[in-house]
């Protein structure tokens, strides 16, 4: 048993079972304290040793970072923090750990800052920060999981490498097996992808939706969880270049249903992550509280991290259409401390970041559901208004994240989807499949894809993407 149920079972009545615990040892102070860790929880285990029955050989070798078994009793505990203790009977070395090594890296006991530890990506989930937001990671997968089982949908496998491209935003990465150096040319002299080992020019998937959409014409309800991958050169604190999406896709659904199903969603994982994860949470709270005291006060977080979860729960997300954010947008009066020093936008203008964070952060106030964008600035297969402007698209925007998910009902029409596809230039030799698809049976509905970082993001309360991701890949950086 992993150290966090052992604690749990035996908590009430400690003293009667001899246990051992593997894990790693954290601090060791005054020859006598040992703080282990085996990675179940973020509350480490206090092993007391009586000099006498340890050899002092042994002892020598408890080094932070060290890996032991330490066999003993649990008793009730007199140090605050904890409620038992073990009693060490004996303690074997599992590994050892050179204590001048140790100095150098990030497993030394003290403050590093979150740019150290990047750097040190193989080591930083044995820091109390990594460990709670992997943790409650974790947490957030198998409740996604979770949810759309219960819900009935079937998970869809879609395909990593692809030959279109679903966004139509031209930002994939190029995959070939051709030898770069020299290779086959057309008549023409381009590259001659035909002779690549899918016999195309493939590259990775941007989404799974539209393999996903094809799942939904024939299962119903569907949802994917898989990795993918955007090649814009943007270095933010929200993009990654490989980052994980989940994508529901559902027969019949129409956008209202979908943005239904996106709040339902959205609130229930994080419902069963604040109950699993309380003392995860609980540590990345005050990790905030400590961080805010260096902080001026304007840039401090407005609520704790819980109560600021607590209320996405209880409150409805707003729905607002995007014709009527431009008009809040275009009576509010820009902030004089630059924060949101936006230039108001025409209709039809793309919003900025800190439009979206004004809506959320300074008008609203609470999640808001955008919906029906102009049709130019959003994804070719969404559906088409009657106004012939508009599309029913929707993005999920939250605070202090900005775009948590983006989403749309598809355009079943097997022409207007045909002329859409004409007008914005996406190629139909690719998109044949899809565009096909409209013959047989095609029905009304909707999905969105939620960016699972910035879910991780927001629950976790850290403030950059890198943070909570094992190994994030980001322009020039692919180092692990
Ligand atoms: O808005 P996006 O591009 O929508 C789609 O890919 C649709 N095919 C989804 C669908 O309808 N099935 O991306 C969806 C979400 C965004 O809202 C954002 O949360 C996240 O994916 N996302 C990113 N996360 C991290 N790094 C990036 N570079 C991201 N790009 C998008
Ligand atoms: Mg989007």
């Amino acid at each position: 048993l992993e150290m966090k149920r052992i604690v749990d079972i035996l908590k009430d009545d400690p003293s009667m079972v001899e246990i051992t615990v593997k894990g790693w040892v954290r601090s060791f102070r005054n020859d006598r304290f040992i703080a282990i860790n085996d990675g179940s929880t973020i509350k480490n285990l206090q092993a007391v040793i009586d000099p006498e029955k340890i050899d002092q050989a042994v002892r020598d070798q408890i080094t932070v970072a060290s890996a032991v078994a330490v066999t003993g009793n649990l008793v009730e505990s007199e140090g605050k923090g904890q409620r038992v203790e073990l009693q060490a009977n004996s303690v074997e070395i599992l590994a050892t750990a050179d204590s001048e090594e140790v100095a150098k890296t990030i497993l030394s006991p003290k403050r590093h800052k979150l740019d150290t530890l990047r750097e040190q990506a193989h080591l930083r989930v044995r820091t109390n920060t990594f460990g709670a937001v992997m943790r409650v990671r974790a947490a957030l997968s198998f409740a996604i999981h979770k949810y759309f089982q219960e819900k009935g949908f079937y998970q869809a496998h879609t395909p990593i490498i692809t030959g279109s491209d679903a966004e139509g935003a031209g930002e994939m990465f190029r995959i070939s097996t051709l030898d770069t150096k020299n290779p086959p040319l057309t008549e023409e002299g381009e590259i001659d992808y035909s002779k690549d080992f899918f016999g195309k020019e493939t590259n990775l998937t941007v989404s799974g939706q539209l393999e996903a959409e094809t799942y939904a014409m024939g299962l119903g309800q569907v949802y994917t969880f898989g990795p993918t991958f955007r090649a814009e050169n943007s270095n933010t604190s929200r993009h990654l270049a490989e980052f994980w999406m989940i994508e529901p896709e559902v027969a019949f659904n129409d956008l209202d249903a979908n943005m239904d199903l996106a709040e339902d969603f959205i609130k229930e994982v994080i419902k069963y992550t604040i109950e699993q994860c309380a003392d995860d949470l609980e540590f990345l709270e005050q990790r905030l509280v400590n961080e805010d005291k260096l902080k001026p006060q304007a840039e401090r977080s407005p609520m704790p991290l819980r109560e600021k979860l607590e209320f996405v729960l209880k409150n409805n997300f707003k729905r607002v259409s995007y014709t009527e954010a431009i008009d809040i947008l275009k009576n509010s009066k820009p902030n004089k401390k630059k924060k949101f020093n936006y230039v108001i936008e025409e209709w039809g203008a793309d919003l900025q970041s800190e439009h979206e964070r004004y809506l959320v952060e300074k008008h609203f106030k609470c999640p808001v559901i955008l919906f029906d964008y102009p049709a130019k600035i959003k994804a070719f297969y969404m559906r088409l208004n009657d106004d012939h402007k508009t599309v029913r698209a929707m993005d999920i925007l939250f605070p202090g994240i900005g775009e948590i998910v983006g989403g749309s009902q598809r355009e079943e029409r097997y022409d207007v989807l045909k002329q859409k596809m004409d007008d914005m230039g996406i190629p139909e030799e690719e998109l044949w499949w899809y565009l096909e698809m409209r013959k047989f049976g095609s029905v009304v509905h909707s999905g969105f894809g939620l960016g699972f970082e910035r879910l991780v993001m927001f629950v976790t309360g850290m403030g950059n993407v890198r943070d909570v991701i094992p190994y994030p890949r980001t322009p020039g950086n692919a180092e692990f």
